[in-house]
């Protein structure tokens, strides 16, 4: 039942996090329910010390939420069917607001994230209610934006999006993450298939506003992101080691702070297959 879950919340308007429970285990029907609707609600939810949680369990667990999908372009983790780490050293350093993939056309519903290794220090992730965010508009913008599509690519302009980006990084991004150009657009105001909730999706794959120019969609674009990047939207995380973070992608826009420097930060992701966006026009 629902309220078998000890359920925390970590800011007003986004994030929870849920204690006494153990991912690895024999979860019941009823617990994996209570599991989703919590994730309905507060958008991510927080597990703490999930050290029996290896990359099989992870796997095994992520499958009872939906099913698995790879990333389209990065390297499976070996001995998995579908892990993608992110290791801060090669590369992986998620310091740009995004949705993850939305640059396919049913891009994944849920991501599930396990901390490997975490810094002393930084490398916390924020995310941002998409839904709150699209609740804050005026009436106007609301009516604009419920009219507007974005095209998304993984070919964005790299130097443009994550000035600070180092050279490595830059270079894995060109001959990794865009390897397969791949381009799709998405309504900017999505109709949530579960909650019938009204979210933006916008994020860093965003390459401009359907029948906008580059210019117009850059100005427009930041008058919208600005209501996910308000702080109230948003919570922020502390990793420790073995702990998961599972976030609705229908929902919320996430970014991994990049400021642990050389420091080793490695974590791990399951991502599950999601449907092609609805907008407010059915
Ligand atoms: C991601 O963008 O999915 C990874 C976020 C993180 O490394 O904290």
């Amino acid at each position: 039942t629902l309220s078998a879950l000890t359920i925390k919340p970590v800011a007003a308007r986004i994030g929870a996090e849920i204690a006494d429970i153990k991912l690895s285990g024999d979860l019941s029907d009823e617990t994996i329910a209570a599991i989703n609707a919590s994730l309905l609600q507060h958008k991510v939810i927080f597990f703490r010390d999930q050290d029996q949680l290896t990359d099989i369990e992870q796997e095994r667990f992520s499958k009872r939420l939906g099913n698995l999908v790879p990333h389209p372009t990065e390297h499976v983790r070996n001995g998995t069917t579908s892990i993608l780490e992110l290791d801060s050293s090669r590369g992986g350093r998620a310091d740009a607001w995004h949705t993850d993939v939305t640059f396919v056309d049913a891009y994944p519903k849920i991501s599930i994230l396990r901390g490997v290794t975490i810094p002393e220090v930084g490398g916390d992730t924020v995310w941002s209610n998409t839904v709150a965010a699209y609740d804050s508009l005026p009436p106007a913008l609301k009516a604009t934006a419920e009219q507007l599509w974005a095209t998304h690519s993984n070919a964005y302009d790299y130097a443009a999006q994550r000035p600070h980006a180092s050279e490595a990084d830059r270079r894995h991004y060109e001959e990794v993450f865009a390897s397969t150009v791949y381009e799709t657009d998405h309504p900017v105001v999505r109709v949530h298939p579960e909650t019938g909730e009204r979210s933006l999706i916008l994020g860093s794959f965003v390459q401009r506003f359907v029948g906008y120019s580059k210019s117009d969609s850059e100005q427009l674009y930041a008058l919208l992101q600005s209501h996910v990047l308000r702080i109230e939207n948003t919570v922020r995380w502390r990793w420790r080691a073995n702990d998961v973070a599972i976030w609705d992608n229908r929902a919320t826009q996430h970014y991994a702070v990049n400021d642990y420097g050389d420091s080793a930060r490695v974590v791990r992701r399951t991502t599950l297959d999601g449907d092609v966006p609805v907008s407010v026009d059915g």
